[in-house]
């Protein structure tokens, strides 16, 4: 895809759709400026060359028209401001009398943020008006939200709908992102190591299935391989189960064959606390009165002499209750063996990034991802209407 890098930007005004979706504490400060700071590659491009920026996001999910004071974007703007070490004027609204005027009173090299997306019914609900006033207030359409890529929503295609012949290009993140993501799937280096953890075998279905037709091994950790335990006869005491995909987890495991590789033992305890009675059992024999919590130690092993084999690494989902120690270990022991190994490695955003984040391996790692639900989706091998539509280079 055409990058914002492969057009002029100088006196001109470059709408660009960034993903502020950043955590607030409840003074309403920024607490993890990570998505903040990803953008700034190609804001300070656009400024850097003489032109105006003009930044739009969501933040949280909103009810339109309710009190969403603690949904506004400011902070975000404010962190921004910060990063840039300049000024960052904020609008109160996305396409209202402030939008316009701040706008309007842009000279080149200036930022303005406006207030949050989906403040408006219209973003939503992918209105072509609401679409059409965003539009009109630019002369260039960049999308530099990769956490959003997979949404619909009015700022990611009506609006560069809406551009009509104007140039609509991609941001430096999302091309990254992409990148990575794609190429991982398409020509991987291998041993292909996948490792997938979370509670839900329903939210990872689709990615299983995908990778399980181009990894060499896909590796499940978290609540949902006490599912996967349970279709194969296991005892999974008071373990979280999704009953109703344990048919579909018996598929998988039958689709799988030796490529799909479940836990070997299970750390559990008789509480959902960091002080209950704990117990290592082999999976499948968790006792009535305990309940999985993470992988157990032979299983964090053996997944991570796995990851030292491999060439490439993709990682979405923490190997057990990670914000509850001593239930951390399982998701510990992997982080520790993909920042201690040579291969690709790829973290999918959300739990994952966190978890490397918290155990200060970011820097080792190849790429972490800015996207939840959007690095899943592309791990599921799906096209995104937002990027498919900009320019081709
Ligand atoms: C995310 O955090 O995954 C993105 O910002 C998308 O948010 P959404 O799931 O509310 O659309």
């Amino acid at each position: 895809k055409k990058s914002i890098a492969d057009v002029d930007v100088a006196g001109k005004t470059v709408l660009m759709r960034v993903d502020f979706n950043v955590p607030l504490d409840d003074a309403g400060k920024v607490t993890d400026a990570r998505r903040v700071e990803m953008a700034l590659p190609s804001i300070k491009s656009v400024i850097d060359r003489g032109g105006r920026v003009i930044l739009m996001s969501h933040l949280g999910r909103p009810e339109p028209g309710a009190d969403n004071s603690k949904y506004s974007l400011k902070p975000a703007a404010e962190a921004l401001a910060g990063l840039l070490s300049k000024p960052v004027a904020f609008a109160t609204d996305t396409v209202g009398s402030d939008a316009v005027a701040k706008a309007g009173a842009l000279t080149d090299g200036d930022v303005l943020v406006l207030e949050n997306l989906r403040f408006e019914k219209g973003e939503k609900k992918g209105d072509a008006e609401f679409a059409g006033k965003l539009a009109a207030l630019a002369d260039i359409y960049c999308n530099d939200a990769f956490g959003t890529c997979h949404r619909t929503d009015a700022s990611m295609v009506a609006v560069p709908e809406a551009m009509g012949d104007k140039p609509k290009v991609v941001g430096y993140l999302v091309d990254k992102e992409i990148k990575y993501l794609t190429d991982a799937i398409k020509s991987p280096q291998r041993p292909f190591v996948a490792i997938l953890g979370g509670a839900k075998v329903s939210d990872k279905i689709m990615v299983i299935k995908n990778l399980l037709g181009i990894c060499d091994k896909v590796l499940i950790g978290g609540a949902m391989a006490y599912t996967f335990s349970l279709a194969e006869g296991g005892k999974v005491g008071g373990s979280l189960v999704e009953k109703d995909k344990v048919d579909l987890a018996k598929e998988l495991i039958a689709a799988g064959g030796d490529k799909l590789v479940l836990p070997v033992d299970t750390h559990c305890g008789d509480d959902f606390k960091s002080s209950c009675n704990k117990v290592v059992v082999k999976a499948g024999e968790i006792p009535d009165g305990f309940e999985g919590l993470d992988i157990g130690p032979e299983t964090a092993k053996m997944y991570a002499e796995l990851v030292k084999n491999a060439k490439t690494v993709v990682w979405n989902g923490p190997m057990g209750v990670f914000e509850m120690p001593p239930f951390d270990e399982g998701t510990k022991a992997v982080a520790q063996a993909i920042a201690d190994s040579d291969s690709i490695s790829i973290i999918g955003g959300g739990d994952s990034a966190a978890a490397v984040a918290q155990l200060g391996f970011a820097d080792q790692v190849s790429h972490v991802s800015t996207g939840g639900g959007a690095s899943l989706a592309m791990l599921e091998g799906q096209k995104f209407a937002a990027v498919e539509l900009l320019d081709e280079k």
